[in-house]
């Protein structure tokens, strides 16, 4: 180690090697800050294809772990231009607010290779009217829905339908396009759908996304997340996973962005799995391309285990988060093949991705008050404690570094993650972890994955 002269001569003798590597490694770029986006950062730097991988904006997490850029997820301008000065080879976009703005169209236009769909494949999310019609007209199961331009026109249909019942309304009422998760109100008594036409569509709390509205019928059951990668001829089924929405234990609260997943879920079995994807995905692939909106990337299917079957509550366009993190920490594959292999439409060419046998669950920490108002710039101590476990990875969330600290900088903080060779043992090593980790006002679900126990 100390003998200068032999060192020496080995970094001369390698550089002109690394030379030529160099030209074939690849420079990514990630967008977004999350969770999700700290985890694809981590298992794409594992990759021996890559040099540098960027994230815009990123986090604390992902500044360790690659190198961010400040640049917001929504300014595409600055994006392309960041891409193409930096010759990135391949970018990933995480959230779908980018998807929705055409992130993706803009990067094509200039010849620079992009992992997303397309703004006219991503209204599958950035509209529920267009999703809707896409899955009624390609018979996928769904929930029976009506859509409406006219505030009143939605309001005379439940009373009409539910005529002097006004403490049973079964239905679900939802704004058009993008609202943060907050524009789907499922209700219980008729004033609650009334309500909800009034806020969404009179009183435009979700502006243009209120332009129209959807009123659909409340389904039952568990809910499970499938999602599928696909180039729009092949379709790669990830193992399905299961979110926990409502910010308390036992699934009560308000909804946020996510509480925790874990992965595979027992709820959805080898059998329903085949279903799904005879039923569900591959019709929806070729309806997209049917209707000139060919779909490449992460298809996410939101669905109600219902007594009759699995139905699509939602279409996401990318990767669940924090669904992203278990699913990722146990795939095998180069991630980076199976992102290039889907860009370049030959996934059918590769290897199926490999997976560890082994469940993961990823446990998210927020802060005090969330999903309401938190402070943020809070000191979070243990992280290196807890990430130093068997089979752990604390996925950066809503962090920022604040000279040597890192602090919160948002409402879901850490995805606390690990694997186990059970859900319980993993869940066990996850929690163990989760106890590492410290700041004031920090809190976690203490159940997340017990609905896979509580079929066992
Ligand atoms: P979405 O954004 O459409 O997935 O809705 C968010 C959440 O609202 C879902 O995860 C479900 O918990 C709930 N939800 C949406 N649609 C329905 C429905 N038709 N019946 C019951 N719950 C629903
Ligand atoms: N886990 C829910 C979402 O990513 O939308």
């Amino acid at each position: 180690m100390s003998d200068y002269p032999y060192n020496r001569q080995l970094v001369l003798f390698r550089s002109g090697v690394w030379d030529q590597w160099t030209t074939d490694l690849m420079k990514i770029l990630i967008i977004g800050n999350g969770g999700r986006e700290h985890a694809l950062a981590w298992k794409i730097k594992q990759s021996p294809r890559v040099k540098r991988i960027f994230v815009a904006p990123g986090n604390a997490g992902t500044a360790r772990d690659a190198e961010n850029v400040p640049i917001q997820a929504e300014d595409v301008p600055a994006l392309v231009k960041f891409a193409k000065d930096e010759r990135i080879d391949l970018t990933v976009v995480g959230p779908e607010a980018p998807l929705a703005l055409g992130v993706v169209d803009a990067f094509q236009a200039q010849n620079l290779r992009i992992f997303g769909p397309t703004q006219a494949a991503a209204q599958l999310e950035s509209s529920k009217v267009f999703c809707k019609s896409l899955l009624r007209q390609a018979d996928v199961p769904t929930a029976d829905f009506q859509v409406f331009r006219d505030p009143d026109d939605a309001m005379r249909f439940i009373k009409g339908r539910f005529p002097g019942e006004r403490d049973r309304c079964p239905v679900v009422v939802k704004a058009d396009g993008l609202a943060a998760g907050k524009g789907v109100v499922v209700c219980k008594r008729r004033d609650d759908a009334l309500e909800a036409i009034d806020r969404i569509s009179r009183r435009r709390e979700f502006g243009k996304a209120g332009n129209q509205i959807i009123i659909e019928e409340r389904l039952e059951g568990q809910e499970a997340s499938v999602l599928a990668i696909t180039d729009g001829q092949t379709i790669v089924p990830l193992p399905p996973a299961q979110d926990h929405k409502p910010a308390f234990d036992g699934d009560t609260g308000p909804n946020t962005g996510g509480m925790g997943a874990y992965c595979p879920t027992p709820v959805v079995d080898d059998d329903m799995m085949a279903w799904i994807e005879e039923h569900v995905l591959v019709p929806t692939v070729h309806a997209m391309k049917r209707n000139r909106k060919p779909f490449r990337g992460v298809l996410y299917a939101g669905l109600m285990l219902t007594p009759t079957g699995p139905k699509v509550l939602e279409y996401n366009v990318r990767f669940g988060d924090p669904e992203c993190q278990p699913l990722l920490m146990r795939l095998k594959s180069d991630i980076v093949d199976i992102l290039e292999a889907t860009v370049d439409m030959r996934l059918g060419e590769i290897d199926p991705p490999v997976w560890d046998p082994r469940p993961s669950i990823c446990v998210v920490m927020a802060s005090q008050g969330y999903p309401g108002e938190y402070e943020k710039g809070r000191p979070i101590t243990g992280i290196d404690a807890a990430d130093a476990l068997e089979d752990v990875k604390v996925f950066h969330a809503g962090t920022r570094m604040e000279g040597d600290a890192i602090v919160t900088d948002g409402g879901r903080v850490l995805g606390v993650t690990a694997m186990g060779n059970t859900i319980s043992a993993a869940k066990l090593q996850a929690y163990t972890a989760v106890q590492k980790v410290r700041w004031s006002g920090g809190w976690c679900r203490k159940d997340i994955s017990d609905k896979a126990l509580q079929l066992s």
